[in-house]
């Protein structure tokens, strides 16, 4: 039987009057690759923020294994196990590679401020943990060649890559990504698609947003769809492929 790791039950985000996400309700399966799709200011990225706790959802409750997540904020959510990347590529630009990727390793380490501060063993300890923990992510996403480059000098696939590296690097269960292939071409979309469905193969599960639909119709088990903030169709790629609701809503207006 299927496991299933995430519950978004009847999640609403009102912002004022404005209903962003009205009532969504989803599963994600473990080892399954989920795609949310859906026009520009359907309610996605606010649903992926509500559900990694960068914002508290109005009305419905998130659930993550057996842990009630609704009220919890980012920190506790990525240490439990629910990493994500963002729309806009979020790399630290002073760093190199190698630094970005043990900003993720560290946030499951617990040294804390004063040993830090003081230098301690334990300290010592964690450094060495996050740089041999940063050192196989970066191995296990093809990025070793590239740890000591700034980040942001790298090309634009590779940055949206070493953000899946940071986020692997927290040792998550799922993986959030928000439209991962925003901004790339042709050769570094299929590129993604190739790693994604790699990281997938590594054990974790994907939840992703995305509006490239080679992307999404290649790779996704099944698919939401949205539309002002609710869910207008789920289903297999075939059957999204074929809805005529998601066509009029979506598809429609890229034919
Ligand atoms: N913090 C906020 N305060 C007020 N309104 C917001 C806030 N965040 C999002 N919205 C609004 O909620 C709606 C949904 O936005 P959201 O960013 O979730 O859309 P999206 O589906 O991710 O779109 P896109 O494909 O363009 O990224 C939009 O109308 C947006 O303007
Ligand atoms: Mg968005």
């Amino acid at each position: 039987m299927a496991e299933t790791i995430l519950t978004v039950e009847k999640v609403s985000q009102h912002f004022d009057g404005l209903i962003a996400v009205n009532e969504v309700s989803l599963h994600v399966d473990k080892g399954e690759i989920v795609g949310i799709i859906g026009p520009n200011g359907a309610g996605k990225t606010t649903l992926f923020n509500a559900i990694t706790g960068l914002t508290t959802p109005t009305y419905g409750r998130i659930v993550y294994r057996d842990t009630d997540i609704t009220q919890m904020k980012a920190y506790q959510i990525t240490s439990l196990g629910l990493a994500r990347t963002f729309q806009n590529i979020r790399l630290c630009s002073g760093m190199t590679a190698l630094d970005n990727v043990m900003v993720g390793a560290h946030s499951h380490l617990h040294s804390g401020i004063f040993s830090q501060i003081l230098r301690t063993k334990k300290h010592r300890e964690d450094e060495k943990a996050a740089y041999e923990k940063a050192m196989q992510v970066l191995e296990l996403t093809g990025l070793t060649a590239y740890r000591y480059e700034y980040a942001t000098s790298l090309p634009y696939g590779l940055q949206r890559r070493l953000e899946i590296a940071r986020a692997i690097a927290t040792e998550p269960e799922i993986l959030l990504f928000d439209e991962p292939a925003a901004g790339m071409n042709e050769q570094e979309t299929s590129d993604l698609m190739e790693f994604i469905l790699k990281v997938r193969d590594m054990g974790y599960t994907i939840l992703l947003i995305e509006h490239d639909m080679r992307l999404v119709m290649n790779i996704c088990d099944r698919i939401h769809v949205l539309d002002h903030g609710a869910l207008i169709a789920q289903g297999v790629p075939a059957e999204i492929r074929s809805n005529p609701d998601v066509i009029a809503a979506y598809l429609g207006k890229e034919a």
